[in-house]
């Protein structure tokens, strides 16, 4: 198991792994777990998490997570994304937005287990129902295939992120339009970022692990 750049990841060939901070043993998604020593590690599967699929695809600063004091994380599911984030932040608290009530229960669930997950039942184009209770953050975590993901972005981050912070949006091409080619959807989508005060540092095409999907690693102006 050899440490990589990313902080807090680590590789065993071509496979990627976090440290587990969650109790001994516990799998969130059916990912396989090794022990090394005194260290148990979750394998990160690139095709269920595309922020595993952002650094196995790589192209982006290494310091994206590194020294985030608190997490605004958009869109959480079931939460096998953020169970990963909270391995690699283990002393950060993570806001976790999700509208799903369905969603909303296996998260709740997950959060009884990783101290450092704090899970609220909302609409994420709605942040002024939650940005007192978060205050400000470092980083801004988004994955909600919304047609207006572009939007959501910009207002979460107008709401919560300090200056300098960052951010990684996950944009879903298709769930934008189907009739647009994506090299245009993906411009509009980093003109409305900028006009939103955010500098787009990086774009990575997430395929062969998550179709139809680019990050955007911004930085706040
Ligand atoms: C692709 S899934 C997220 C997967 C998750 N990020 C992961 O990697 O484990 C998208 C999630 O966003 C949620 N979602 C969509 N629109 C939302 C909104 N406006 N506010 C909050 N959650 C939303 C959906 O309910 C769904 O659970």
């Amino acid at each position: 198991m050899e440490p990589t750049t990313w902080d807090g990841v680590f590789r065993d060939g071509r496979d990627l792994y976090t440290a587990n901070h969650g109790p001994p043993g516990d799998r969130v998604y059916g990912e396989k777990i090794r022990t090394v020593g005194t260290v148990e590690y979750r394998q990160w599967d690139p095709f269920r998490s595309k922020l595993a699929a952002l650094c196995q695809r790589g192209g982006v600063p290494s310091d994206l997570w590194s020294g985030a004091r608190k997490v605004l994380y958009l869109g959480g599911a079931h939460g096998t994304t953020v169970s990963h984030l909270a391995d690699l932040l283990p002393d950060a608290p993570i806001f976790v937005i999700e509208k799903s009530p369905t969603s909303f229960a296996p998260l709740l669930a997950l959060a009884r287990r990783r101290s450092n997950l704090l899970p609220i039942l909302a609409d994420a184009q709605l942040p002024e129902r939650y940005r007192a209770d978060v205050g400000l953050v470092d980083l801004v975590y988004q994955d909600v295939a919304q047609r207006n993901q572009a939007a959501i972005f910009v207002e979460n981050t107008r709401a919560t992120l300090s200056r300098r912070g960052r951010g990684i949006f996950m944009l879903k091409v298709r769930s934008v339009t189907q009739r647009r080619s994506t090299a245009a959807i993906v411009q509009e989508a980093r003109a409305e970022l900028e006009r939103g005060g955010l500098e787009v540092r990086a774009e990575v095409g997430l395929s062969p692990f998550a179709r139809d999907h680019v990050a955007l690693v911004t930085r706040a102006r």
